[in-house]
């Protein structure tokens, strides 16, 4: 159709996509053959003979994605079984390069033009993985993407936040040898019971050495509300630098005042929300957040695990859930654009 013209030709930029949740059925059979293990999924003691079996099972993660709201701490655990278990086939400076660059040419092919991917270091050095190996191999992708797909990028360093604030710290120190290499610091993984504020010291540390923070408020978590009312306005001083989901802030008029106010940017990934909420109850935030004024772009989370959804998808169900006209959706992108962290002469070039 002509929506998907107008999406699909507009120069875009991606600012919520988890590296590890781009590792599609054939990289992860690929790496599983390459180390000469089983390409299992993280779900018992399941075997795939073929790559179309681990394919199916991809499709399941979907499928049981989108049943009914009853039993979903069961779906989302599938969700984090799926992605987490991926994590093994990740080994060598090689993998994390492979992993990367299909990314990046399947972003280029979306006319993506520039890029802050997520990822989680504390999943790899935990399996005996080196920062060298890690950052090298994302780094040599990212070369690779800018020279040859036309493609900018730049990593935001995400903690689980599922683990204990002091492995976060450990890691961020480790990590400031690969400073050149990241532009923020976000916090993602299992929400539950899981504030934003048990990472205060660390966001503001970040802060001090000139890293841009963002943290995940996932929808429909418990405390949602308090856990972005933290990000929007109390950590590490007076906030954030953006949020990443935080759809239901449209809840509460005072969030979004707030959030308004102080020109705070979020980054929502429609897809994501559909294992967990309604269609309609989507729809009806996305656009009350828009009409708020609030700066909103639209991004893609972990398009493998999630219905094969990629930014454009993404910004074609948000057209359809809001009925965002082309202008309305011009103006996401012109906020995705403004609301990156790209340095000027970048963003310049893709305006
Ligand atoms: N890590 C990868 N995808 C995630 C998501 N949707 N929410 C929280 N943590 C994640
Ligand atoms: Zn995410």
């Amino acid at each position: 159709s002509s929506d998907d013209g107008i999406i699909l030709k507009i120069p875009k930029v991606e600012l919520h996509v988890h590296i590890e949740g781009t590792l599609t059925p054939q990289l992860r059979w690929k790496l599983a053959q390459r180390h000469g293990v089983k390409p299992h999924f993280g779900n018992g003691n399941h075997e795939f003979k073929t790559l179309e079996d681990l394919e199916r099972a991809y499709d399941d993660v979907i499928s049981s994605a989108q049943l009914p709201l009853s039993g979903q701490s069961d779906h989302l655990t599938t969700f984090f079984q799926a992605y987490y278990s991926g994590f093994q086939f990740l080994r060598t400076k090689r993998d994390f390069s492979d992993l990367a660059m299909d990314y990046f040419s399947r972003a280029a092919a979306m006319n993506v033009r520039y890029c802050e991917p997520f990822f989680d270091p504390q999943g790899h050095t935990s399996r005996g993985v080196s920062w060298a190996d890690m950052m090298d191999g994302f780094k040599e992708a990212q070369e690779k993407a800018a020279n040859e797909l036309n493609i900018q990028s730049s990593w935001i360093m995400c903690f689980l936040r599922d683990q204990s604030p002091e492995s976060a710290m450990d890691h961020y120190k480790a990590a400031l040898k690969y400073k050149d290499m990241i532009v923020g610091i976000g916090l993602d993984s299992n929400e539950h019971d899981r504030p934003p504020c048990l990472f205060e010291e660390l966001f503001t540390l970040a802060r001090r050495d000139g890293f841009k923070l963002t943290a995940h408020c996932d929808v429909g978590v418990k405390d949602t509300h308090c856990h972005i009312h933290q990000v929007a306005a109390t950590i590490a001083g007076s906030g954030l630098d953006r949020i990443d989901h935080g759809l239901n802030a449209a809840e509460d008029a005072m969030l979004i005042d707030l959030i308004r106010h102080r020109g705070l940017a979020m980054t929502i990934c429609p897809w994501a929300y559909l294992r967990r909420e309604t269609y309609g109850s989507i729809a009806e935030r996305l656009r009350v957040l828009v009409d708020a004024g609030v700066k909103v772009c639209i991004a893609s989370d972990s398009p493998v695990y999630m219905d094969d959804s990629w930014i454009i998808h993404n910004m074609l169900l948000a057209k359809r859930m809001g009925g965002f006209t082309d202008s309305e959706m011009c103006k996401m992108v012109r906020h995705s654009v403004e609301m990156s962290w790209a340095k000027p002469a970048v963003k310049l070039a893709i305006m």
